[in-house]
């Protein structure tokens, strides 16, 4: 990978009725700015909340918003996906409805606590439809950081994991940028995503990547931020260039 030019598999870029970016300008603003950091290819990732599914019309609105902003923000290819909030619902739907554009990946979140049943229900659900379920931010599960055996049952699994780019700078607490470290530099399929939703939390990559770059060596930057492991990467040579803003 060419240095500075990033995939971003997650995001809430574009509005969806979500916590993301609430309207086209505002998700403009954080497009470019990830153009600036060095992100060549974002992914927009709306929640599939138990309470807010994504029927039709949401679906509709949120791909709409998605082409009027990508025709507004040069240097960047924006791409489609979603991420799960596993919930017994799912079950019923097919999880090829939502891969991650252009791979055989669904994007899983791990639950924030509690029990991992119905999380492993809805990934291995995913895996029966023949897609590999992304584990989106296992760092910063209390149900993970906090109990060793249920960390074990996932990583057994072997799914890929992404890790979130501010968990490795401390913005979620010193345990679960102990666990981020902890599992970029002991397992081969970890990503670093922003996760990015807002000014708050900005869909930038580049802070992470200069701290994974200097503290575990180019080799694993390249595999975590590139898009190698997804199966993608930037679709143009100019996607090596950084921004001049950056
Ligand atoms: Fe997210």
């Amino acid at each position: 990978m060419p240095a500075r030019a990033f995939v971003d598999c997650h995001s809430h870029v574009v509005p969806s009725g979500d916590d993301g970016a609430r309207n086209v300008g505002e998700g403009v603003a954080l497009c470019r700015d990830a153009v600036a950091s060095g992100t060549r290819l974002l992914y927009a990732t709306p929640h599939v909340w138990p309470d807010l599914r994504m029927h039709e019309a949401r679906e509709r609105r949120f791909r709409e918003a998605a082409a009027e902003l990508a025709a507004l923000v040069e240097g960047l290819e924006l791409r489609i996906g979603f991420e799960l909030t596993p919930d017994r619902s799912l079950l019923d739907d097919d999880p090829r409805r939502y891969r991650l554009e252009g791979t055989a990946v669904c994007l899983v979140e791990t639950p924030f606590s509690g029990g991992l049943a119905t999380f492993f229900a809805v990934a291995e659900h995913v895996e029966s439809a023949g897609l590999t379920p992304l584990i989106a931010h296992p760092e910063r599960s209390l149900s993970l950081v906090g109990t060793p055996g249920h960390r074990d049952a996932l990583l057994e699994r072997d799914w890929p994991l992404q890790i979130t780019a501010s968990s490795l700078t401390g913005r979620s607490g010193a345990d679960s940028e102990a666990l981020a470290w902890r599992l970029l530099g002991d397992y081969d399929r970890v990503v670093v995503a922003s996760d990015g939703h807002g000014h708050h939390r900005p869909a930038r990559l580049d802070a992470a990547w200069a701290a994974v770059s200097e503290r575990l060596g180019s080799e694993i930057a390249a595999r975590a931020f590139g898009g190698a492991i997804l199966g993608v990467a930037p679709a143009t040579a100019d996607a090596a260039r950084p921004a001049a803003s950056s």
